[in-house]
Parts: C-alpha cells; structure tokens; sequence
C-alpha cells in the first residue's frame, strides 16, 4: 500500500511539527483543527521554522514554498475520507481520542491506517473505539518533532504485524530512527523520563535546590541538553501530570504519584512556555 496523503488531526506544537516532516518528505499532507485560528497559528508555526532552515542555508526559499505548498488544513474532521494514513495529535485527553478515533473509523476507507501521538493513553484502550483495532498503533514523536530523531512505534495487543511495517517504514520516510515498545502505561520514553521530571520538581517542593541548580546539575553533571524543569516547561506542565496521573493509575504504584507542586502549577495556569510561565518565566 503506497501512502501519499497524509492527515494530521491537531494544528499544535506536536501535529504541526509533524506535519512539517511530512510535508518535507515529500507527501501532501492535510492537517485538522477544530478552529480555523488554530490551523493558522499551526501553518505560522511551520512557516517560522522554515525560516529558520532557509536562513542556515538547510534549505531554499523554493523548497520552503514546496514544503507549505503540500499542507491544506481543515477544520472537517470529515476531510479526512481521502487521506491514506492518519496521525492524531490532538490534546491528551482520553475523551477526546475515543471520540475522534470513533469518528475516523466511519469516515476512513477501512484499509486506512489511524495512529496515534498519544504520550501514554494505552493504544489497546483507543483501538478499542474502532472496528480496525489491528490497524490502530501509536507514532509517538518527541518534542521539538523537527529536530528529534526518534519516534516510538507503539503495538497494540491486537496491532497487526503489516501495520506495524507501515509505520515503522513511514517513520524512516520522514528520516526519524524508529524504536518498538509494548503498550504498558507511558511505553519506554514517558516510563522513564517522566519520574525523572516529577521527581526534580520534587526536589524543588522539598527545597533540595532552586529550579536553575535542579537543571544545572542535570545538565552539566549528566551531559542532558537541558535541565528536567526546563525540559517540563518546554512540553507542558499540564502534559506531564496527565502523564503521571497515567502511570500512577495504569500501575497502582505509588511511586509513580505526581508532586503535588506539578499539579499545584498547573491549576494556577502555568503550564511552562506555551502559558508564558512555568518553572521559568518567557517573554
Ligand atoms: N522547532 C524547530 N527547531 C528547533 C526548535 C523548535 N521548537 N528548537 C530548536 N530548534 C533547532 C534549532 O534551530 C537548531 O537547529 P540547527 O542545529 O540546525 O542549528 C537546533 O534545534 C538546536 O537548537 P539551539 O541551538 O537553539 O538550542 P539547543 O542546542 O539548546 O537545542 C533542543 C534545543 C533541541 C530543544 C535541545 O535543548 C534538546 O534536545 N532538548 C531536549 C529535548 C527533549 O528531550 N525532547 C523530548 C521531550 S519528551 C517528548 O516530547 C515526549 C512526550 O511525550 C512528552
């Protein structure tokens, strides 16, 4: 099965990067929200980062038209009837992804393809909403999309074996280096990463360290480009406690209970860069 069209559900910082690498390997690619402004902060977005590639000489002012040239949006979930894969990127909201798989199971042709971005929803629970659950399976891509390599390819229990190659052969289209994971809560990269930033923000509820020496000994004592705090601003406070709440109930454990300082922020609004406060404060 050749795959051309490729539909992106959610114009955000995931679905629109994603779309960029889509759209710059050469596929046309439709890309969904539910408010026109969305699309357009979403195609703004694209459109800066293209920029920045044409001003380091990555790519030309002509590529960078091409690129745009192949990304439509819509506000219709119903467009979706004539893409051959779909990525969904929406809000981590187990509600809100049983209903839109829900609704592109009636609107795709049955062959088609729909993964997921979840970060940790349990790919078995979302497939269940389809009548293709072996043609269900998480794509899981890492923020900044444009610049991380990886992309967790997540089977489901009942993900089939063709769907699997698809994916994976698709992650290496858009020139990212696939890793498989089983569908346990949080698969490889939020299992670990994220008691890592729970518990920094830990350290800064007890008072162990202020959040700059928190990131400064983990970036320059462990070598990681930013510190645990920076990186929680940077994907979104609200993301990485929906993330805990999931492996905590996914696992009983309570090893995994997010730090009531997260939640705390986040029920104050400050959910890291995208709010304009979060550990830090952005202009
Ligand atoms: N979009 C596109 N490109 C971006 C970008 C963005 N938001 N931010 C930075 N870049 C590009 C820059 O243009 C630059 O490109 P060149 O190498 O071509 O010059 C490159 O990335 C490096 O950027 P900078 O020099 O400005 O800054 P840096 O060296 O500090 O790198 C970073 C920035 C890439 C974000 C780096 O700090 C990093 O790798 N941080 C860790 C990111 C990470 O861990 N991501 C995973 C989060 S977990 C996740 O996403 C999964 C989940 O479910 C929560």
């Amino acid at each position: 099965m050749s795959i051309e069209k490729f539909g992106v559900i959610g114009a955000g910082q995931m679905g629109n990067g994603i779309a960029q690498v889509a759209a710059a390997s050469g596929m046309e690619v439709l890309m969904s929200d539910i408010k026109e402004e969305f699309c357009e902060k979403g195609i703004g977005n694209i459109s800066r980062n293209l920029d920045r590639m044409v001003k380091k000489e990555k790519i030309s002012e002509g590529d960078k038209t091409a690129i745009l040239g192949r990304i439509r949006t819509t506000t219709s979930l119903e467009d979706m009837k004539g893409v051959d894969f779909v990525v969904e990127a929406a809000v981590e909201r187990e509600d809100l992804k049983f209903k839109i798989f829900e609704d592109l199971d009636r609107i795709c042709p049955p062959g088609v393809i729909l993964s997921t971005n979840t970060s940790s929803i349990p790919i078995g629970r979302i497939a269940a909403q389809t009548s293709r659950s072996d043609k269900v399976i998480g794509m899981h891509f890492m923020n900044p999309v444009p610049v991380m390599k990886l992309v967790e390819v997540i089977k489901g229990i009942a993900t089939s074996e063709e769907t699997f190659q698809l994916t994976w052969d698709l992650c290496e289209k858009f020139g990212k280096t696939p890793a498989e994971a089983n569908d346990y809560p949080g698969f490889i990269a939020n299992r670990i990463l994220m008691p890592m930033i729970n518990e920094a923000v830990f350290c800064l509820y007890q008072s162990v360290g202020k959040a700059e020496d928190i990131d400064t000994v983990m970036k320059l004592g462990m070598n990681h480009p930013m510190g645990p705090l920076a990186l929680a601003d940077l994907i979104g406070l609200d993301t990485c406690l929906a993330i805990m709440e999931t492996l905590y109930d996914g696992f009983k454990d309570s090893k995994y209970r997010p730090c009531p300082l997260l939640r705390k922020y986040v029920e104050a609004g400050w959910l890291g860069r995208k709010s304009g406060r979060g550990f830090y404060q952005y202009t």
